[in-house]
């Protein structure tokens, strides 16, 4: 398939571009390296401009017949996004709102599109959240990217574009062969960080909030492994292809940790101790989020290999040592 993907020299993207490659698409990855790299594109042409610059991905649209459009392009950083929010409105709504209208336009009628588990906020009953819990997010990057999702919704009901809206949880790892991993700088992954903790990277970390109504106090999360991930979005690519329907899906295990669980197995695994200190509490960060994780297996088949903390870690530190 001809393929356009934005955002292919991020963490995700890059990920997700070395299966489709592998699996010989065509792929055309638009990036303006302000967070990703260069040599994470392992496979395909790079077009490197801004989203912004709607000129040049209408000429692109134009030249090349994309059959579908991978958005993986977005601001990520939370507590950022309470600083800056209009930024995150730019990037994460204006900027899809520009491509999904070049897509409608140039009849590339399928979609798939980078959500996020933010947009649950605090909604969802024990933190448990499946996909018709109500979206209510707390933050602006969860704003920014849930209007994204309407954008989608309403589009896909008055054109022929379907799509497929996958909420990621926390996303964590590097490729088990140890070829792509998390470059992003200023990341706020709480594993990526434990890791360069260990590496010798930092020094130290923080936990940000010991009282919330968790096991231990501090925040948990649903932490997924991105090769994983990567596979859902092939999963996704096919449905689209053989099932021409829209769907929005969680993508996670269905299981939690809190930050002090990571924390002492990234310890375990790395081998190595370090200073690890207490914050209040951090804007826009809810206390539980777990993905009920039951439709993306019905709707697309898909078939998690990596859900196992120690390798998850085992492969973001294996990686951080090398990179
Ligand atoms: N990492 C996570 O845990 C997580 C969780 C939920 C959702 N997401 C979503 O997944 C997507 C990818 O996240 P990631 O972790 O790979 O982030 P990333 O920062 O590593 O990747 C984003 C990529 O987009 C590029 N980019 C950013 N703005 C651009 C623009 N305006 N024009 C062209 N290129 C631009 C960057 O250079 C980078 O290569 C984002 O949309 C994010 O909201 C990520």
């Amino acid at each position: 398939m001809k393929i356009l993907l934005t955002g292919g020299a991020g963490y995700i993207g890059s990920h997700v571009l070395n299966l489709l490659g592998q699996a010989g698409h065509d792929i055309v990855v638009v990036d303006n390296l302000s967070t990703g790299r260069k040599e994470s594109l392992l496979y395909g042409r790079h077009e490197e401009f801004s989203l912004e610059e709607t000129g040049k991905l209408e000429e692109l649209l134009k030249k090349e017949n994309f059959e579908a459009c991978l958005h993986f392009v977005g601001s990520i950083i939370v507590p950022e996004s309470v600083e800056k929010p209009l930024k995150y409105y730019q990037n994460n709504t204006t900027n899809s709102l520009n491509l999904i209208e070049l897509c409608v336009k140039y009849k590339i009628n399928r979609f798939i599109f980078s959500s996020t588990a933010a947009l649950y906020g605090d909604s969802a009953p024990g933190g448990i959240c499946t996909e018709e819990t109500q979206v209510v997010p707390i933050n602006p990057y969860g704003r920014s990217k849930m209007m994204t999702e309407f954008m989608l919704e309403d589009t896909a009901k008055a054109t022929d574009l379907n799509y497929v809206a996958l909420r990621y949880f926390n996303v964590a790892g590097a490729n088990v062969d140890l070829k792509i991993g998390q470059c992003s700088p200023n990341s706020t992954h709480l594993i990526k960080i434990a890791s360069e903790c260990a590496a010798g990277k930092r020094d130290k970390m923080a936990i940000f909030g010991t009282d919330y109504d968790t096991s231990d106090g501090t925040c948990v999360r649903d932490y997924i492994h991105v090769d994983d991930l990567a596979q859902a979005h092939v999963d996704a690519l096919k449905f689209l292809e053989k099932d021409a329907e829209s769907a929005v899906l969680n993508c996670g295990y269905g299981h939690g940790y809190t930050v002090k669980e990571v924390i002492e197995t990234v310890k375990k695994v790395t081998g190595v101790d370090f200073p690890v200190g207490i914050e209040g509490r951090r804007a826009g960060d809810a206390g539980t989020l777990i993905s009920r994780a039951e439709k993306i297996r019905e709707v697309l088949g898909w078939t998690p290999k990596y859900d196992d903390l120690d390798l998850i870690v085992r492969t973001a530190f294996e990686w951080e040592k090398q990179l």
